[in-house]
């Protein structure tokens, strides 16, 4: 069977962290067939439009993409195309695992916690206007509906995947209306719950609380800018930016997306960690059920960090994106021929 998958490399390092993860993909004999697309300003470029048509419709058909990071410009320029890619295809649950490889330098070994943010509305929207010149509002929108929404799909996922407890995360101390329907929906749905502990905190108090005791999270369920924010804090347990994966999963369609940016400082210098790349590829592959493949490519990616000769230089290594992920390719086909030769003895 061949998958058939939309490729949106990106820009920045997306190139070059995508590339490395398609070829570790092709290794583990997988039949894909890519359909890439550019977006943003380099689509613009070609086709005149931030996010061409054809890579509407590739994604609309395939179902599933995996994606490198897009530059937004900063306070101007054209709109976010992940903001954008979210809404279109109502990708409203942004699902983004915490957990630690072997050896990374980290202050908090073994730390394993789910991040689920909301993906489609909230003040990360950038719904923006001037009112008069010098007075700009920016909405934030809370629905009832998308609140629901992705409550259920946080205590689905807790319950299928024996996680223990979920805690809401808001500022309903101040922002009583918008953030106090969130909580309202999350604290409603929890009652169809009762085997998962529900707790809700304050976004400030819960900045604090992840820096001195991590492990007091399970599942932490957010509201769009408060996930965006709190995702890069928790990176920084796991070894930083180049190690979080992500997936933004809708009821029809899927994007597989690392957390970190273009990271235009070392963009075309073969130095960034493609990782958090290719970490979302393997929920990717989970998500199109290619587990074994998954697993494969999680265990020599362990390896290799195991290993820690070949790693890259944000962990202290020597070696590029493309060696780094060679020596993942070489990991996986000498356990390959390490489990022929047991199974052949036995
Ligand atoms: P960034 O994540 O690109 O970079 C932050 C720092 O982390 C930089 O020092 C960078 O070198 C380092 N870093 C990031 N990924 C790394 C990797 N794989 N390996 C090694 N080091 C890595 O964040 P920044 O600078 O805030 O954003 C740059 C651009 O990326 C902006 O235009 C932003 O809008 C865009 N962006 C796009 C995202 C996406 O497409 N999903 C997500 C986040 C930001």
């Amino acid at each position: 069977m061949t998958h058939k998958i939309t490729l949106i490399p990106g820009d920045g390092i997306g190139p070059e962290v995508t590339k490395a993860t398609v070829r570790i993909l092709e290794a583990t004999g997988l039949k894909f067939e890519w359909e890439t697309f550019q977006a943003g300003a380099e689509a613009y470029e070609k086709y005149h439009e931030y996010i061409p048509k054809e890579l509407l419709d590739s994604i609309d058909r395939n179902r599933v993409a995996l994606k490198g990071p897009v530059t937004t410009p900063v306070g101007g320029g054209f709109a976010s195309i992940n903001v954008a890619l979210r809404k279109k295809f109502e990708l409203y649950a942004n699902f983004r695992p915490i957990r630690n490889l072997p050896h990374i330098p980290t202050r908090y070994p073994d730390v394993d916690l789910i991040i689920l943010r909301e993906n489609t509305e909230g003040l990360y929207s950038g719904i923006e206007h001037e009112v008069v010149p010098g007075v700009v509002e920016s909405l934030k929108i809370i629905t009832e509906k998308a609140s629901t929404r992705i409550a259920r799909f946080a205590f689905d996922y807790a319950r299928k995947n024996g996680r223990k407890k979920i805690h809401a995360i808001h500022k309903a101390n101040i922002m009583k209306m918008s953030d106090g329907l969130f909580i309202r929906c999350s604290r409603n749905v929890s009652k169809e719950y009762p085997e998962i502990t529900y707790g809700e905190h304050i976004v400030d108090n819960t900045c604090m609380q992840l820096v001195m005791n991590p492990y007091q999270y399970d599942v932490l369920l957010l509201e769009n800018l408060y996930g965006d924010i709190i995702s890069d804090l928790c990176a920084a347990f796991v070894g930083g930016l180049g190690f979080v994966p992500g997936a933004n999963i809708g009821d029809q369609h899927a994007i597989f997306e690392a957390v970190h940016g273009s990271a235009p400082d070392i963009a075309g210098k073969n130095m960034a960690n493609p990782t958090a790349v290719l970490r979302s590829s393997l929920l990717m592959l989970r998500h199109i059920g290619e587990h074994e493949a998954a697993l494969r490519i999680r265990n020599a990616l362990e390896k290799v960090y195991r290993d820690r000769e070949k790693l890259t230089r944000d962990v202290g290594g020597k070696a590029g994106t493309s060696e780094f992920a060679d020596h993942i390719i070489e990991a996986m086909q000498t356990a390959d021929i390490e489990n022929a030769a047991q199974s052949s003895r036995a």
